[in-house]
């Protein structure tokens, strides 16, 4: 529980940021009650009193929680690093059971993260989102936990992903497939393997997403064109499957790339992009190409990480505890940073022409000089 423990915090301290934006707006209306009350305005303080109390019960009526022990069930896809595998280790300290799909990767021969995982009782199965066989096997041993130890799904969180950075005409026609085969395609695989199953216990489905769904970048273009991909799917099967009593809901965790491995092949996906590219190409782009890589290898990127770290940030674990628990949730839930949302709010308000202007002060990469050759 170490770890874990350090993102959290622990007692009151824990408590206290947990609590602290109710704290403070209880205050603030306590005093301004305090206030009419002294100024003589008796009628109105309790009238006030009476619509802040009726508001904050609905609030907490609707923002309440289930609560999960350990004969629930939570099956997580891509755990090898970054969000995947610290959401098992979270779900697994609240006291779940949690089943964890790793992706064999050859690069990382010696990561860590499978022994990590089993230490703290999480239990890992290696699948491989993109092979049926594999998905079918994967289904095979979430059936056989739910029977042997008697438990209930009680949610399926679709996390595994790939993202290759590179501008559109680079990327070869295999590393798009591969993006909307593990990202798309996999993902609707999983889920349609364990459909029987989470409509029979009617689970929550979650699925990360990315603010990319809505707000595609350059230098993502194909990665933004899953995510949009996904969302429209989760909307569609979000209506389809309230029906049967499964609940689909998406989760943006929002950057944080220095943590997770997901960069950790950019290197080789570059390498690919230089093999294929031809003459006529290699010309035009020149040294911009080169530029933009060297730029995108930085090692802080893509160095591996042999042994995963737990993401850090603790509002993550907040923000996804209620997608998770909440028993009314919302459809999307977002953990962004201050300077993520302005620009989201920008992007989605403002005309095309300065939408696109500030979308290039937002994504920092190399400058394209078209004299330098
Ligand atoms: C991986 O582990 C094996 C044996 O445990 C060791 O021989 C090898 O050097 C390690 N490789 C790396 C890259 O650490
Ligand atoms: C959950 O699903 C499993 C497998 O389909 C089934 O055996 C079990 O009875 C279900 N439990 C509940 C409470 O629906």
């Amino acid at each position: 529980m170490n770890s874990m423990e350090k993102v959290y915090g622990s007692g009151w301290a824990a408590w206290l940021r947990k609590h602290s934006i109710a704290l403070q707006i209880g205050t603030t209306i306590s005093c301004n009650v305090a206030y009419l009350m002294d100024a003589g305005h008796t009628r109105k303080a309790a009238t006030l009193s009476m619509i802040l109390l009726g508001g904050v019960s609905l609030y907490c009526f609707f923002s309440r929680r289930r609560k999960i022990n350990a004969r629930d069930l939570i099956v997580i896809t891509g755990c090898n690093s970054g969000l995947g595998y610290s959401l098992a280790m979270h779900c697994r300290a609240k006291g779940a059971t949690v089943l964890a799909g790793l992706r064999q990767i050859p690069t990382v021969p010696n990561s860590s993260a499978i022994e990590d995982l089993k230490k703290q009782g999480v239990i890992v199965h290696h699948v491989e989102i993109t092979d049926e066989q594999s998905v079918r096997d994967f289904r095979e041993k979430v059936k056989e936990l739910l029977e042997e130890r008697q438990l209930v799904l009680r949610a399926l969180i679709n996390n595994a992903g790939v993202m290759v950075f590179g501008e559109f005409e680079w990327q070869t026609q295999k590393l798009a497939e591969y993006q909307v085969g593990v990202n798309l395609l996999g993902t609707m695989r999983v889920t349609r393997e364990l459909m029987p199953i989470l409509r029979e216990n009617r689970s929550r489905l979650i699925v990360i997403s990315s603010h990319c769904a809505d707000q595609s970048l350059p230098g993502i273009s194909i990665y933004g064109a899953t995510k949009a991909a996904l969302h429209a799917w989760t909307t569609s099967l979000r209506v389809e499957v309230g029906k049967y009593g499964i609940e689909v809901v998406s989760f943006i965790p929002g950057g944080f790339v220095l943590e997770s491995n997901i960069m950790k092949r950019q290197r080789l996906h570059f390498d690919e992009m230089r093999r294929h590219m031809s003459e006529e190409v290699q010309q035009y782009y020149g040294n911009y190409f080169t530029r933009y890589t060297e730029y995108f290898s930085m090692p802080s990127l893509t160095e591996n990480r042999d042994n995963p770290k737990i993401v850090s940030d603790p509002r993550i674990y907040e923000i996804f505890d209620n997608a998770l628990l909440n028993v009314y949730p919302s459809t999307i839930y977002r953990c962004e940073s201050w300077r993520y949302f302005f620009y989201r709010i920008l992007f989605k308000s403002t005309p095309t022409f300065i939408r696109d202007r500030l979308v290039q002060r937002f994504v920092i990469i190399p400058p394209w000089k078209a004299d330098e050759k």
